[in-house]
């Protein structure tokens, strides 16, 4: 649907969209309190619910995916640990190192295929400080993230995530699921998201992407885990007060805007086949497995085609030289997929 003021077709992320009319008027009739002193009752209802859908104890409402990433870091490690994750996660690259400056951690990259994984690889990047003579730091979490951004939206198997969530726990250290688009990946993979996590000791998610809230992410976990990060979300700035206004789009948001994403696969693989039969562009169909479709340009003109795809109306956004990225959200119809694929037809 089209409820934005815009008549351009925005592929640059699927943060940009804007509350609609609806999920407004959900957000302006929210009862609210504070809950910095916990009585906030939208907010209540969001976390118990949360909790319920990923059949865990307990959940944080936090401003943004960023901070609930820094959060379970920080409360799964302390300073000096090393935390294990793939080379191109969001946690490494585009986090602001906040794993070293929040935490005090240093990173061991593991290299992905496609962003995802493979738990020998894991298991070979987790370095414990027994047994190396205090050479090695402790490497005490393992983070997956799903799906995977920068593989182009692509999706563990639930065998792959059980596995490296057992390695993980085989080698004492947590498992942690950066799952800011894990509706995506609940759906693309048709698992229950419950069962998705069951291995996970923490799980972020965020409500600001596909599912079209303007603001929020949750942090998951048992109850004492989730204890321990209210009090580091308290030292991180994260409280916040009548949140509930915030809550309520989040609550809106799983009522009306989680089934609906599987449009949102339909049309990113529409987009993603047109542009791999056009000269000059492919992309990776096997990796187009939810919302996002990675383009790769010829060299160097990633920038040079987001420009003249501009000058069409539509946007998207450079990766790197030669890669784009066109990310489908809630705001984009058939009408704007042809719109894009009229649009990268006329840059050749
Ligand atoms: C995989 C992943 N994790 C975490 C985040 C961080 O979310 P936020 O922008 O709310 O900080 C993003 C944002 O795009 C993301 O793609």
């Amino acid at each position: 649907m089209h409820e934005h003021p815009s008549n351009r077709v925005d592929l640059r992320s699927d943060t940009i969209t804007q509350p609609t009319s609806a999920m407004r008027e959900r957000m302006a009739t929210a009862e609210v309190g504070d809950d910095v002193l916990g009585d906030d009752p939208t907010v209540i209802e969001l976390q118990n619910r949360i909790a319920e859908i990923f059949g865990k104890e307990a959940s944080l409402f936090v401003p943004s995916g960023t901070m609930s990433n820094a959060i379970a870091i920080r409360a799964h490690t302390n300073p000096g640990d090393e935390i294990v994750t793939e080379a191109t996660s969001h946690i490494y690259i585009y986090e602001g190192g906040g794993y070293a400056a929040l935490s005090g951690c240093s990173i061991a990259l593991v290299p992905g295929r496609a962003g995802l994984m493979e738990p020998a690889d894991v298991q070979k990047a987790i370095r414990k400080v027994d047994g190396s003579f205090g050479h090695f730091p402790n490497g005490s979490l393992v983070c997956v993230e799903n799906s995977s951004n920068r593989g182009g939206g692509s999706c563990y198997s639930q065998e792959v995530l059980d596995e490296i969530a057992h390695i993980a726990h085989a080698n004492d250290c947590a498992a942690h699921m950066d799952g800011a688009r894990i509706f995506n990946a609940a759906i693309a993979t048709k698992t229950d998201v419950a069962r998705m996590v069951r291995d996970y000791d923490s799980i972020s998610i965020c409500l600001s992407k596909g599912l079209g809230a303007p603001v929020g992410s949750m942090l998951i976990g048992d109850s004492e885990f989730i204890a321990l990060a209210h009090r580091w979300r308290k030292m991180f700035g994260g409280g916040m007060r009548q949140a509930g206004i915030l809550a309520a789009a989040g609550l809106f948001a799983l009522d009306h805007n989680v089934e609906r994403l599987e449009e949102d696969h339909i049309r990113a693989k529409r987009l993603a086949a047109a542009v791999n039969e056009m000269l000059g562009f492919s992309v990776d169909l096997d990796s187009v497995q939810s919302n996002m479709v990675y383009i790769s340009t010829a060299e160097g003109e990633a920038q040079a085609v987001v420009d003249r795809l501009a000058n069409h109306g539509v946007d998207t956004l450079t990766i790197d030289e030669s890669t784009i990225r066109a990310v489908i959200h809630l705001h984009i119809t058939d009408q704007d997929i042809e719109r894009a694929i009229t649009a990268f037809e006329s840059t050749i």
